[in-house]
């Protein structure tokens, strides 16, 4: 008798959670949600006010993919910084205590963390084995959120924490703001131009998750990064490449700052030097599919990503 896979998607509809339902079924996985609109509990999806439900969806599955976290594009005032800090760590608690009671719990449980973990590396790159925590906000919530994976009770399940650098993909991605910039004529470079850009091409993180899921002997935290990490400065070149932008007028960071406080954001998106080394990756043999950041964002751009 064929047996389909199936994966639970927590947090599944949002831009990473779209793409990997999307490639999951089409590559024949049932795929079932856990998130905060499903209302009564059925068997393909639950809500996280209800435990048992939880426990129903998780039994008998695969793999579960947890996505679940506020947006963090906003300003980091006390009630948002609260809210993006709970919102990670209350929906992985959540699945601990679901997986601990399930009967045939899923092998492997991938929870998103974040590459902004690491300090501000503009030096050498960071790997899982030798990369050093940074500080702020950010990596406040990245720890509390692997120490809510790292805490759970799940016998028999493995877990990694997904430390997944800036993703890109159809319509962008988080690259948005960026091509926005551009078409205005204000994709020149920002800030100093030499920190350090850290990015995943989105198909490139459903295919990691699915080598994960296959690769039984990994566990832990793993960056999820193309090895192609370029500087400010070339990634604005690319950019700009990419959206046909001629002009590129740079933007200092004071500039910067005054406009993120306009749009209500924050700056840390451009102005962190991200040098994410995908070393349990590139180790265990895992092939890029959008290895070249140039390549990839003129294919986001011409719409065949
Ligand atoms: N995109 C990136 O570049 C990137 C890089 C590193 C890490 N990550 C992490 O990867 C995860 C997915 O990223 P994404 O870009 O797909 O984010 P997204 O588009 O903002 O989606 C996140 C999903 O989390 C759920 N969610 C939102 N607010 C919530 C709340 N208050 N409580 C519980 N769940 C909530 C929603 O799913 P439901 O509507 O189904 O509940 C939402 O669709 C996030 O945790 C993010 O921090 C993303």
């Amino acid at each position: 008798m064929n047996r389909t896979n199936t994966v639970v998607l927590a947090g599944a509809s949002g831009f990473i959670g779209t793409y990997l339902r999307h490639r999951f079924e089409k590559d024949g996985w049932t795929v079932r949600t856990i998130g905060r609109r499903a209302t009564a509990g059925t068997a393909e999806a639950a809500n996280w006010n209800d435990d048992g439900a939880i426990t129903r969806v998780l039994d008998g599955a695969d793999l579960l993919v947890n996505l679940a976290g506020r947006s963090v594009n906003c300003r980091y005032g006390a009630r948002n910084k609260a809210a993006i800090l709970d919102s990670r760590v209350s929906t992985t608690t959540a699945l601990g205590r679901a997986l601990a009671v399930c009967k045939a719990p899923p092998s492997a449980w991938l929870n998103a963390s974040t590459g902004t973990i690491y300090r501000h590396a503009d030096d050498r790159p960071q790997t899982e084995s030798d990369g050093e925590p940074g500080t702020g906000f950010s990596v406040v919530v990245a720890r509390a959120w692997e120490a809510a994976l790292d805490s759970a009770t799940a016998p028999g399940t493995r877990k990694i924490a997904l430390r997944i650098a800036i993703v890109l993909g159809p319509g962008g991605g988080t690259l948005r703001p960026f091509a926005a910039l551009a078409r205005l004529g204000l994709g020149g470079h920002m800030g100093a131009g030499s920190q350090k850009f850290s990015w995943i091409h989105v198909e490139d993180l459903y295919r990691t998750v699915r080598f994960l899921h296959a690769r039984t002997d990994i566990s832990g935290p793993v960056n999820v990064a193309s090895p192609d990490v370029v500087d400010n400065r070339e990634l604005m070149r690319l950019v700009r490449r990419a959206y046909g932008a001629r002009l590129g007028i740079p933007t200092p960071s004071w500039l910067l700052r005054l406009g993120a406080v306009l749009i209500r954001t924050e700056t840390e998106l451009v102005l962190k030097s991200r040098w994410v080394q995908p070393q349990k990756l590139l180790d265990a043999g895992y092939i890029f599919r959008e290895p070249e950041l140039g390549r990839a964002l003129l294919t986001i751009a011409k719409g065949t990503a």
